[in-house]
């Protein structure tokens, strides 16, 4: 067994679970995993993710580090366009992993196409102006509105300053191997490309090139972060679920929404993993939300939002259950110093490392909402390593892939995403669309927009 980076304690969840409603859910889990092994359940075309971390070769991680390497000496800023999938696996890789202010990041990401805002793009513009710079567009689709619009927009910025050809040099897309708008463009353009395999979708793809790449050009170890990954197929193997600690986590989860409690927080006690809980709740949305039936995943940074959230969490409405994350061991230790005059009463606290006072704050929060009915556990990460962020990965996304088929519901689409598309392209007079845009401004109007 490879050594685990993670650990997952769910014993505070007994008062919750009994072991024979566990015991209950072993056969279901051993269908649901064989559904995923051998390809038979919903959405089976979109399972290369299982075992991608053993396919992605050494070829491909050096192309990838080569490219990166090549494009982080003709450049200090690398923009990175995507959104959703295409977007979250390489902003969490990078945040968890860096530095905390962007300014002591050396190559620096920055990310844009995940939204629609002039002011963004203008501080983007400003960043630009600043820095040599390089773009990396990503999208499996090759359509997606938000990345296309603001692609636009900076392929322009590149072209009017480097010429044509030099910003064609300074561009990698990344998406689909042969088909969408994005391909044909970088065909056209010749710009270098990666390629996302056909079966893995957006969410599941951060140890694609979607990720890979950005991850790289960041100066991160992206074979030790595959490896993480790797190391997590046995650690997350399996149908019995003392072992394997996806479906652990996978069957709580289930038990618990059955008893009504319909949210997950996912608590993590360390600023680094602020966008790993926006992967995950992206990953948990979009896999899980679907037939009118769905954990809403919901995500908190503590201590910062005791002060805010941690109200609700211990008297609102109980209909909620919560994971903490805990990181283990971090790089550094700052201490509370003494001062003679203690007029803040904070003496108690001389020498303590941040990290002494962090534990007890998340040891206290855990008894308190224990003790407020929240049913809780947690999950440890030893380091902030890229061995560990694979393990970390792997496991959820294992566990979202069994949770889903425990829910009945396909995990890999996401079908519902389509309506407001359907819509905006409506508005927007996008052609084809004419019809349902009349009957839309026409509903609009009614309701005085
Ligand atoms: O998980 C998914 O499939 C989505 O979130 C996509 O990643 C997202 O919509 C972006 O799609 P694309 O890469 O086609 O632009």
């Amino acid at each position: 067994m490879p050594q685990a980076h993670i650990a997952y304690d769910d014993r505070t969840l007994s008062e919750w679970i009994g072991a024979e409603e566990k015991d209950a859910y072993r056969a279901n889990v051993a269908l649901a995993e064989e559904m995923l092994q051998k390809g038979t359940g919903q959405g089976n075309d979109f399972t290369g993710w299982l075992d991608l971390p053993k396919r992605v070769s050494g070829d491909e991680i050096t192309a990838v580090n080569d490219k990166a390497a090549e494009l982080r000496d003709k450049s200090q800023l690398l923009i990175c366009i995507g959104i959703g999938g295409s977007y979250l696996g390489a902003r969490a890789t990078i945040d968890f992993l860096s530095a905390s202010f962007e300014d002591l990041r050396s190559p620096r990401v920055v990310f844009a196409g995940h939204q629609l805002n002039s002011d963004y793009l203008d501080d983007l513009r400003k960043l630009f102006d600043k820095n040599d710079v390089v773009v990396n567009v990503i999208s499996k689709s090759g359509t997606t509105t938000e990345p296309g619009v603001i692609f636009r927009i900076v392929r322009q910025w590149m072209e009017s300053r480097y010429g044509k050809q030099e910003a064609a040099a300074r561009i990698v897309a990344t998406t689909d191997p042969q088909k969408g708008a994005l391909r044909k463009l970088a065909t056209e353009e010749s710009y270098a490309t990666f390629s996302i395999p056909g079966d893995v979708g957006g969410r599941f793809s951060v140890l694609t090139p979607v990720g890979l790449f950005p991850i790289a050009y960041a100066g991160i170890d992206i074979a030790q972060l595959v490896a993480g990954a790797a190391d997590a197929m046995s650690l997350c193997g399996g149908s019995d679920l003392e072992t394997n600690l996806s479906a652990r986590y996978a069957v709580n989860r289930n038990i618990l929404f059955r008893r009504g409690k319909t949210i997950e927080m996912m608590a993590s006690l360390q600023p680094q993993l602020h966008y790993v809980a926006e992967w995950w709740k992206q990953l948990y949305g979009e896999s899980e939300g679907k037939n009118l039936t769905g954990i809403f995943p919901a995500a908190a940074d503590y201590t910062t939002d005791l002060h805010s959230l941690g109200q609700w969490m211990q008297e609102g409405l109980r209909n909620v259950f919560e994971t903490f994350v805990v990181l283990k061991n971090v790089a550094t230790s700052w201490t509370v110093p003494e001062f003679d005059s203690d007029d803040d009463g904070l003496n108690y606290l001389k020498k303590q490392s941040l990290e002494y006072v962090n534990d007890n704050a998340y040891k206290g929060t855990l008894l308190a909402h224990l003790d407020g009915d929240v049913p809780a556990s947690t999950l440890t990460l030893d380091t902030r390593s890229p061995e560990t962020l694979g393990q970390l990965f792997y496991f959820y996304e294992k566990a979202v892939a069994l949770s889903g088929y425990l829910l009945r519901v396909n995990p890999f689409n996401q079908p519902g995403v389509e309506a407001y598309k359907r819509n905006m392209f409506a508005l927007l007079s996008k052609p084809g669309f004419e019809e349902q845009g009349a009957v839309l401004q026409q509903r609009l109007r009614g309701i005085g927009l």
